[in-house]
């Protein structure tokens, strides 16, 4: 017996029909909620990325402001940018897309972003919110693979959960997000010995790595009836993929995301909510328009 699939385009648009009927409300009270993004550079996956960015939130009438910014630009000229739109009362969320230019400090960049703006939850002050059960502003792709359990009612409590993946944008705020919810986590990385052995005894992977030259989940490495949750895409053999290949692994999970198709949407649709939830902290402080 196959598994059943987690498909994210369907709970993503789960996810902007609500967005929608939010923004529709806050435009009939006179505020038109706006996210400003900045591209820096010619990485041409980040583009496609943005511009799905833009593309979704026209979809559920969130406006845009479009920053395209030279490879060449200095941190203290990219500073000034985002001071200017911190200042700047008709946009409510900042998304800055990563990576960087490796002339360019990540830390400096997204903690100059106002945590009331922060869409991506990356301000060490939303960070540390997380950290503490208190957050409003979580990073996308970790707050649509929440949204992922709660649409098919996998409960978290007590389930044995491994994270491949350790970054500021997935693994960490992952790891808060399913201890609130009293899951065990482990967070595996690219210096855990014997992955596998992890992966064998954990009821739900959420697999981040992006790499096949690196790391594969086969079936073989995962426990039976287990969740596999692939957050990875990478461009493989010219085909896009994630960290496992879904055919095979849904042949003995109970149950999986594809990729594309799975959690890429939630990042997105989830990046349409934070502007909504930026935009009501806006106005909660007097700074909307
Ligand atoms: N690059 C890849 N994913 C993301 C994301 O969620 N936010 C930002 N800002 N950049 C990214």
């Amino acid at each position: 017996m196959t598994g059943i699939k987690i498909d994210g385009k369907i709970i993503a648009q789960t996810v902007k029909d609500r967005v929608k009927k939010a923004t529709t409300e806050l435009k009939s009270q006179g505020i038109n909620p706006c996210l400003a993004t900045v591209l820096i550079g010619n990485n041409p996956a980040s583009a496609t990325y943005v511009k799905n960015k833009h593309k979704a939130c026209e979809e559920v009438g969130i406006s845009t402001k479009d920053h395209k910014l030279d490879e060449n630009i200095t941190q203290q000229q990219l500073s000034e940018i985002i001071d200017e739109l911190n200042a700047d009362v008709s946009v409510h969320g900042i998304l800055v897309q990563l990576p960087l230019p490796k002339h360019l400090n990540e830390f400096a960049t997204t903690s100059r972003i106002s945590p009331i703006k922060d869409v991506d939850g990356l301000t060490p002050h939303n960070a540390g919110l997380l950290a503490m059960k208190k957050a409003a502003l979580v990073a996308c792709t970790p707050s649509g693979v929440m949204e992922m359990f709660d649409y098919h009612n996998i409960d978290l409590e007590g389930k044995n959960i491994v994270l491949i993946n350790r970054s500021n944008l997935v693994g960490k705020p992952l790891y808060h997000l399913l201890l609130e919810k009293n899951a065990t986590v482990i967070t595996c990385h690219s210096r855990t010995k014997d992955i596998e052995k992890f992966c064998q005894s954990a009821d739900i992977i959420i697999t981040a790595v992006g790499d096949r030259t690196k790391f594969i989940l086969t079936p073989e490495m995962i426990k039976e009836k287990s969740i596999v949750i692939d957050v990875a895409i990478s461009r493989f053999e010219d085909k896009l993929v994630g960290d496992c290949d879904y055919d095979k692994i849904i042949e003995k999970a109970s149950f999986a995301t594809p990729v594309p198709g799975g959690v890429g949407p939630m990042t997105v649709a989830m990046l349409l909510k934070n502007t909504i939830t930026a935009t009501s902290l806006g106005i909660q402080i007097g700074r909307q328009q």
